[in-house]
């Protein structure tokens, strides 16, 4: 198979771990006869540094002729890099945002799985653990908080700044059905989070949710208020399969979910829209503190290019392979600084590497 697959290196750490997903992806296509194709894509600083802006429309342009993009990481420390002295627009993450909506990605999927071998590094008790858990945010990503209109203005002599959170029928819809066709993949149960007791959105969210769920008689289904869901996600994860949540919400519930797994280097993500095409990126940010330093976990974009085969290109052979590999290597007692054994816990059997050892090993187990 030929795939064209548009990369995002983005700024901070993102070109070194895009670059260590192409590596596992190559060994891919050379044991299982692909061809990838990849090509770059500015978006974030540098675009800004290269073009001023954050998202240029021949960037779009190129990523729309993908049949997937592969994502690094964007944006830069918040209060010293002068990117942030731009006009929020202009800002790297507003070409994210654009990028998302350009392509209609409303669907954000965001596995929070606990790898046996990683128990140590998930902060909750051994109790609550359990046998682990495995749970999936479907995140809506195009609608709500993020795209409304918003303004500052003075009012009375006083500085007043709105933001508008919106979502018609159709967007919940789409996003439900979505949950609940993912939730029948798994464990059949579906979390469906708002803040019905409050907010008007919400309660259409859950009425429209609600009514998606009658097509889904096997989904056992549940509504659960979004304050309780963040105290839920520490006090029993377990219990949650596909959590179903609108965009802010998702943004706030996934870094939680992403912790509680012991770190958000470990967490792939993709985004969706009606056809096979996607946009697959680690869940975790930039951090430009660690860029450079080799030190960054690039397994997160290495599970992204495992799901992009998967979702956008069927090829699920594949996709397990390469999951198969992160195990095998967790295994065999491989970290990165991340994930190594907190102070006072037994480090026998494991090897601290760095970003580019550990896609080596990645690659050489597919
Ligand atoms: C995420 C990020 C983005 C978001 C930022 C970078 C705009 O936090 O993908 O979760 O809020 O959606
Ligand atoms: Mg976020």
């Amino acid at each position: 198979m030929d795939c064209n697959i548009g990369v995002i290196s983005g700024d901070g750490i993102g070109p070194e771990i895009v670059a260590e997903a192409k590596k596992v992806l190559d060994r891919v296509g050379s044991k299982y006869g692909h061809k990838f194709n990849y090509t770059e894509i500015l978006m974030g600083g540098c675009s800004i540094d290269a073009t001023g802006v954050p998202l240029t429309d021949e960037a779009i342009e190129t990523a729309l002729n993908s049949d997937a993009v592969l994502m690094g990481s964007i944006g830069g420390n918040t209060a010293t890099s002068p990117w942030y002295k731009l006009a929020p627009e202009l800002r790297p993450e507003a070409g994210l945002l654009k990028l998302r909506k350009a392509l209609n990605l409303f669907a954000n999927l965001r596995p929070a799985y606990l790898y046996e071998e990683l128990a140590a590094a998930c902060p909750l008790r051994a109790d609550i653990i359990g046998d682990g858990f495995d749970m999936m945010i479907m995140r809506e990503l195009t609608g709500g908080l993020y795209f409304g209109a918003r303004e500052t203005k003075e009012v009375d002599g006083v500085m007043t700044a709105t933001d508008t959170l919106t979502y018609n029928e159709e967007e919940i819809r789409r996003i439900a059905k979505r949950g609940f066709d993912i939730a029948m993949k798994r464990r059949k149960k579906v979390t469906s989070v708002d803040k019905a007791n409050v907010l008007d959105s919400s309660r259409l969210w859950r009425m429209v949710v609600e009514e998606v769920a009658t097509d889904y008689p096997e989904v056992k289904y549940e509504h659960m208020l979004v304050d309780n869901c963040a105290m839920q996600l520490v006090k029993d994860p377990k219990q949650f399969d596909v959590i179903l949540t609108e965009n802010m919400f998702g943004d706030i519930l996934s870094d939680e979910a992403s912790m509680v797994t012991g770190s958000i280097g470990m967490l792939s993500s993709a985004s969706l829209n009606d056809t096979k095409f996607g946009l697959y990126e680690p869940s975790g940010g930039s951090a430009p503190d660690i860029a450079g330093k080799g030190i960054a976990n690039p397994i997160a974009t290495i599970l992204s290019a495992a799901m992009m085969l998967r979702y956008s290109f069927d090829l699920d052979k594949e996709a397990d392979a390469i999951e198969a590999a992160v195990k095998q290597v967790l295994k065999e007692g491989y970290r990165t600084i991340d994930i190594m054994p907190q102070p006072g816990e037994s480090i026998e059997g494991i090897t601290q590497v760095g970003t580019a050892q550990m896609g080596d090993l990645i690659a050489e187990r597919v």
